[in-house]
């Protein structure tokens, strides 16, 4: 039968919503940024987040259907991301969802937004179970097993700092816009990644958790040693430090998710979150993989980033997964600590 899900998306600052096809044809895949409303404020301001959400989600939805070609009572279901997220942004998706749902007499499907980044690359491919997944955000960076759908074990998390908040963390001290991570990754690209050796924190460990605090303060300490400020952005000094970071942050995310894979004799990785839209990482991981007879999956960037359409996909699995029809629970068994 076929299935039609609209997803919604606000957990952070971007006002999504998709119609997705049987999981995996995007009808339409709208994504209102508000990056130009925060980033003079140097990162995200959760009240101006929610005001926008409320303003601009009855838009996108609307936008969603039209481009998808649909009216909104052709849908089968609507996926909403229920956490985790700020609440005030979390709650505006949620309660036009559920209007939605109860006016529209569909049934509401509930995602964990991890779940999302989790299950995006489902939309284009289909990697082999068992996979090691590797999601990189702004909010987290996360190391898990997944058996099956509803069999994902977490392997490792970040004890501080994500590395995607790294990534703009070292932006704001470089005195660069904000997000860093985009603008680093361009830098990086005309510097030196040996020039700088930065360290790999807890890469001696054999854990699967990360740390990027203490990278975060090693590229303050040697800013406040070196004479940046008379750099212009496109200095060659700022593109050795953009990409000796990028480097150590890429080193340590590789390393990790390869290590994990090998340690549970897994044949694929998985990455996602918007990190996982980095040139380097991409390139260093689907590398690194290859070698060890690995194959690394990785989303389209638009993918990668905050979206809708992953949230109807991970939505349409719940719904086959169900085995009474269309399944309200947790059907991936995420622990409660990842919220
Ligand atoms: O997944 P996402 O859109 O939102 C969260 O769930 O957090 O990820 C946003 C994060 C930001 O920290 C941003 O700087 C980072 O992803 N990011 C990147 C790149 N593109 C986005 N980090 C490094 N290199 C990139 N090219
Ligand atoms: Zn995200």
């Amino acid at each position: 039968m076929e299935s039609i899900i609209l997803g919604i998306e606000t957990s952070c600052d971007e006002t999504a919503a998709s119609v997705v096809k049987n999981g995996n044809t995007i009808l339409s895949n709208i994504v209102s940024s508000q990056i130009d409303i925060h980033k003079e404020f140097g990162g995200i301001v959760p009240e101006l987040a929610g005001r926008h959400h409320l303003e601009n989600i009855r838009p996108v939805i609307e936008l969603a259907a039209r481009e998808a070609g649909i009216t909104l009572d052709e849908v089968d279901a609507i996926a909403v991301t229920t956490g985790p997220g700020l609440i005030g942004s979390l709650l505006i998706g949620l309660s036009v969802a559920k209007a939605l749902s109860y006016g529209l007499g569909k049934p509401l499907l509930e995602v964990n937004h991890l779940e999302g980044h989790l299950f995006a690359i489902f939309l284009e491919k289909k990697p082999p179970f068992p996979f090691v997944a590797l999601v990189v955000s702004g909010g987290h960076t996360d190391l898990y097993l997944v058996r099956d759908f509803g069999n994902v074990e977490t392997l490792g998390r970040t004890r501080d700092d994500a590395a995607g908040e790294c990534f703009d963390k070292v932006g704001r001290i470089m005195g660069l816009g904000y997000p860093g991570g985009p603008i680093i990754n361009r830098l990086a690209a005309k510097g030196d990644p040996q020039k700088i050796v930065f360290p790999r924190p807890m890469l001696s460990n054999r854990s699967s958790d990360f740390s990027f605090s203490g990278l975060k303060t090693s590229v303050k300490s040697w800013v406040a040693t070196h004479p940046l400020k008379e750099s212009t952005e496109e200095g060659q000094t700022i593109c050795d430090l953009a990409a000796s970071f990028q480097e150590a942050v890429v080193d340590v995310l590789v390393s990790k998710a390869l290590a994990a894979a090998e340690r549970h004799g897994v044949k694929a990785i998985v990455a996602s979150g918007g990190v996982a839209c980095n040139s380097r990482l991409r390139e260093q991981l689907s590398m690194a993989g290859s070698k060890k007879g690995i194959q690394v999956y990785i989303p389209d960037k638009g993918l990668c980033t905050d979206n809708a359409a992953m949230i109807a996909a991970a939505g349409h699995l719940k719904k086959i997964r169900g085995e009474n029809g269309w399944e309200k629970e947790k059907l991936f068994s995420i622990d409660a600590s990842a919220n």
